[in-house]
């Protein structure tokens, strides 16, 4: 039997590391600069929550998905360097003909239900539509998902990729990418990876062959032990699969996470981008390390290949470097 070495990410908060961190922007409930034509009565901001979140040279990105019903706009942006903690209005991105779900418009050009963005080294912005809408109540499907990039010079839409049915399953919920510019170039020659939460699996899109395909592994579902959390006394279930998603270029290795989980997971890319996966065939999934809990949002510093999540429990921020087992 192999004996596996694995570190555990037990963290000590108590006795941990106190950061001054400074409050950039903060919000009670978020605040949008509507269009006077629309009906506030249609609008529950205690269901609009961002999700997504991606910075520019001069704005910040929020992706607020339909979870629930009354979501104004489901990608606004705030501009950057606005006063210490204000609490700036959001502006719908690209405008408000995009975003018609909220008064029934379910128009497939538009946006549906942005869950995640990424910034691209073109100065373009990609958009991962899920296209289903009140995901946490009756999970509507009304559009196939989608990726749409625009171009942050002229906020225009300069390409849209529409994923076909194969790569799909009845339940997906494209949720999270990543935008691989390390393989075989960047912007339009990137790889880029996209986890389904709902039915667990990974979504590769090759840039250069225009083509998807689908990635299946046990360890994209989540654990029935740990789809319960509790945050500050209160206690919610939620069995959701992969959603956090980490790329290293130097490592050439995408790190993920369930959410329903304490288990961290990485695979190497070479296992993702070499095409469709034949019969049978197994991908190379090695479990990196345990947290202390569950966790959604997963980064990492690509200089020294430092990890960043969030154990959900203990409402903090931790980091981890796998290579030199340093944690904070
Ligand atoms: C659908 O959305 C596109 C882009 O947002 C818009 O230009 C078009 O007019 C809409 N069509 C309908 C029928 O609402
Ligand atoms: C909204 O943005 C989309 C995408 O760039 C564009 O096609 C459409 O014309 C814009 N609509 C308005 C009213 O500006």
């Amino acid at each position: 039997m192999n004996v596996i070495h694995l570190p555990i990410l037990w963290l000590c908060i108590h006795g941990g590391f106190a950061v001054q961190l400074e409050v950039l922007n903060q919000w009670n409930l978020l605040s949008f600069d509507l269009p006077f034509q629309y009906n506030y009565e249609d609008i529950r901001l205690e269901n609009t929550v961002f999700t997504g979140l991606e910075v520019t040279t001069n704005r910040l990105f929020l992706a607020t998905p339909r979870l629930r019903a009354g979501v104004p706009a489901t990608l606004s942006t705030i501009p950057r360097n606005t006063p210490p903690g204000s609490s700036p209005v959001l502006t719908a991105y690209p405008n408000w003909s995009m975003h018609g779900a909220l008064r029934g418009n379910l128009n497939c050009s538009g946006l549906i239900s942005v869950y995640r963005i990424r910034a691209d080294s073109c100065n373009r912005l990609w958009v991962l539509d899920s296209g289903v809408t009140s995901s946490l109540d009756d999970f509507t499907r009304v559009c196939n998902p989608k990726l749409v990039i625009f171009d942050l010079r002229t906020d225009r839409i300069v390409r849209s990729i529409i994923f076909p049915r194969e790569v799909l399953r009845p339940s997906s919920l494209l949720t999270n990418l990543i935008i691989d510019e390390s393989v075989q170039g960047r912007c339009d020659s990137a790889f880029v990876y996209m986890s389904d939460t709902a039915a667990p699996g990974l979504v590769v899109y090759d840039g250069v062959k225009d083509q998807a395909w689908r990635i299946m592994h046990p360890s994209f579902f989540p654990d029935p032990d740990f789809s319960n959390y509790n945050v500050d006394d209160e206690s919610f279930t939620l069995m959701d699969g992969i959603v956090g998603l980490a790329h290293s270029p130097n490592l050439a290795t995408l790190y993920f996470q369930p959410l329903a989980t304490d288990r961290l997971f990485s695979v190497p890319t070479t296992a993702l981008t070499k095409g469709p996966p034949v019969e049978f065939e197994e991908t190379p999934v090695t479990l990196v390390g345990k947290k202390s809990s569950q966790g959604l949002g997963l980064t990492i510093s690509i200089d020294e290949d430092t990890l960043y999540f969030s154990p959900l429990a203990e409402t903090a921020v931790a980091s981890w470097n796998p290579l030199t087992n340093t944690q904070k």
